[in-house]
C-alpha cells in the first residue's frame, strides 16, 4: 500500500496538521540544508521551510548536537524544580531583548497566543480584545478566527469599524467569541472605535501580518499602536511567532523600534524544533506566579521547557548571536536576489505583479501594488494563478507550497546559485502558466 493510503487509513485527512493537506500531496523522507526529497528520493530546493522555522537550514548540525548531546547526557524532562537549560535559555533571551524582561516557555505559538490573552484579561480586568483580518494568531478557540474569509462571509471593507468573526473550524462556540473584535490592519481608527465600545484587554497581531503573504506596517502604524495601547490602556501584544528571530534577534520590534506589552516566539526560535515563548514586561509576566491564584492565569505543560527544544533554542541563539552578523546579512542578500529577480521576471513578460520581501521572507501577489490589508488583496491578487505557478514550480524542483499567498521563506543554507535557479524556474513557470 503506497504512503498515502496508509496515511488516510489512521489518520484523519492522512495528515497531523490540516494546513499540510495540499496537491500535489508529496510525501518528504529526508530533508538537509536547503533540499527536501520526497519518498521517490526526488529532489526540491525548498522555500516552504515547514511554514517558516528552519531559518537556519533543515538539519542545521549545531542544533542537531544540542538536541543529541542533552540526550546523550541522560538529562531528562524532571517535571520538578528549576533547570539549567531553561535558565540559560531564559537569560539568553531576556539578556538580548531588551523589551522580554522576563520569559516563559511552552511548545506552540498557539500556546503562548492563548496564554497572553489570558495574562491581558487577569492584567487589566478585561475581557474584550482585537485581532486583525488576515491576521493568523493560532487554533485556539478564540485567536482561530478570520484569516481568508470571502467577501460574503465577511462584507465589504469597514473603517473605521469591525467584521463578523467567523471561527476557523466546526466545535468553536461563536458565543465564546464575542469578545474578540475583527479589524483591518493598518486601520488606527478601527482601534479606536472598538475601544470606544468596549473594555479592551489586548490587540494581538503579528507586526507584519505573514499568513496572507506579507502585508506590512504603514508608515506610523505600529508606533499608533504603542501610543493607543499607552492612551487606551489595553496590552500591545505583537505576535513575532513568525517574524521573531528570523528578521532580528529581537524580532521585528527591534527593526521598527516599537516594543509591545508582551511577546510571542515560536518557529525559528530552534530552528524547527517544537518551542515556543511568551515574555515581555515584568510587572505582566509575574503575574503568571502570583501569589493570590485569583489573579494568576495558569501556566501548565508537561513538555514546557522540555530540555530537547530548549537545547535547540540555546543553539541557535548561540549561533544567530555569535554569527548573526553574517546570517542575517546572507539571508538578505539572498532575498535581496529573490526580490530582484522575481520582480525582472513580472517585468520582463509584462505581466501584472509585486514582490514583497521582509529580510528572507517573501511573497509575490498578481496586483499592481503591495496589499495594505486583507481586502486589499482579496479584491486584486489572482488565487488560481498563483496556485498554478507553484504547482509548475513544484514539478520542476522548487519546492513552493501550493496555498495562495502563503510566505515563502529562505534559510541560511540557501545560496545565490539556488536564488538564480529558483527565479529563473519562476519565468519559466510564469510562461507555462500564462
Ligand atoms: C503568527 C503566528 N502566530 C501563531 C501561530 C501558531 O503557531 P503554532 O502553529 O506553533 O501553534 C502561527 C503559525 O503559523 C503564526 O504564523
Amino acid at each position: 500500500m503506497n504512503i498515502h493510503k496508509r496515511s488516510l487509513q489512521y489518520i484523519p485527512g492522512g495528515v497531523s496538521s490540516l494546513n499540510r493537506q495540499v496537491s500535489p500531496s508529496l510525501a518528504f523522507s529526508k530533508a538537509e540544508g536547503a533540499y527536501l526529497w520526497d519518498s521517490e528520493q526526488n529532489r526540491y530546493l525548498d522555500f516552504h521551510a515547514a511554514f517558516a522555522p528552519h531559518l537556519l537550514g533543515h538539519n542545521e548540525s549545531q542544533v542537531n548536537n544540542a538536541v543529541t548531546s542533552v540526550i546523550a547526557n541522560r538529562s531528562s524532562l524532571y517535571g520538578s524544580g528549576p533547570n539549567e537549560l531553561e535558565i540559560a535559555l531564559a537569560e539568553s533571551v531576556c539578556g538580548d531583548i531588551k523589551h522580554v524582561e522576563k520569559v516563559t516557555m511552552l511548545n506552540t505559538g498557539s500556546e503562548a497566543t492563548a496564554l497572553a490573552i489570558k495574562l491581558s484579561r487577569a492584567a487589566t480586568g478585561r475581557k474584550h480584545f482585537i485581532v486583525m483580518q488576515g491576521g493568523y494568531n493560532g487554533n485556539s478557540d478564540e485567536l482561530a478566527c478570520n484569516v481568508f474569509n470571502t467577501i460574503a462571509e465577511i462584507g465589504e471593507r469597514v473603517s473605521p469599524g469591525e467584521y463578523p468573526i467567523r471561527p476557523l473550524g466546526a466545535g468553536t462556540v461563536i458565543s465564546e467569541q464575542r469578545y474578540v473584535h475583527v479589524i483591518n490592519y493598518n486601520d488606527l481608527e478601527s482601534v479606536r472605535y472598538v475601544c470606544k465600545r468596549y473594555p479592551v484587554a489586548a490587540l494581538i497581531t503579528e507586526p507584519v501580518l505573514q499568513n496572507i503573504g506579507i502585508v506590512g506596517p504603514e508608515e506610523g502604524y505600529l508606533s499608533g499602536l504603542r501610543e493607543l495601547a499607552d492612551e487606551l490602556g489595553f496590552v500591545l501584544i505583537f505576535d513575532e511567532v513568525k517574524t521573531g528571530f528570523r528578521h532580528a534577534l529581537g524580532g521585528y520590534a527591534e527593526l521598527c523600534g516599537v516594543k509591545p506589552d508582551l511577546v510571542t516566539y515560536g518557529k525559528a526560535v530552534a530552528n524547527g524544533y517544537p518551542i515556543s515563548l511568551l515574555g515581555g514586561k515584568a510587572e505582566l509576566m509575574d503575574l503568571l506566579a502570583d501569589d493570590d491564584p485569583s489573579k494568576r492565569p495558569l501556566v501548565a505543560g508537561t513538555y514546557n521547557g522540555h530540555p530537547a527544544a530548549v537545547a535547540a533554542a540555546i543553539a541557535t541563539l548561540e549561533i544567530l548571536k555569535s554569527r548573526g552578523g553574517e546570517v542575517y546579512a546572507h539571508l538578505d542578500t539572498l532575498g535581496r536576489a529573490a526580490e530582484a529577480g522575481l520582480r525582472q521576471a513580472f517585468e520582463s513578460r509584462n505581466i501584472v505583479g509585486t514582490v514583497v520581501r521582509l529580510g528572507s521572507a517573501f511573497s509575490f501577489y498578481f496586483m499592481d501594488h503591495a496589499p495594505r490589508d486583507f481586502h486589499d488583496m482579496l479584491t486584486n491578487h489572482d488565487f488560481e494563478r498563483d496556485v498554478a505557478v507553484r504547482r509548475a514550480l513544484i514539478s520542476a524542483g522548487i519546492y513552493f507550497i501550493p496555498i495562495a499567498t502563503k510566505q515563502c521563506s529562505i534559510s541560511a543554507s540557501h545560496t545565490l546559485d539556488d536564488i538564480q535557479l529558483m527565479v529563473e524556474q519562476f519565468g519559466k513557470c510564469l510562461d507555462a502558466v500564462g
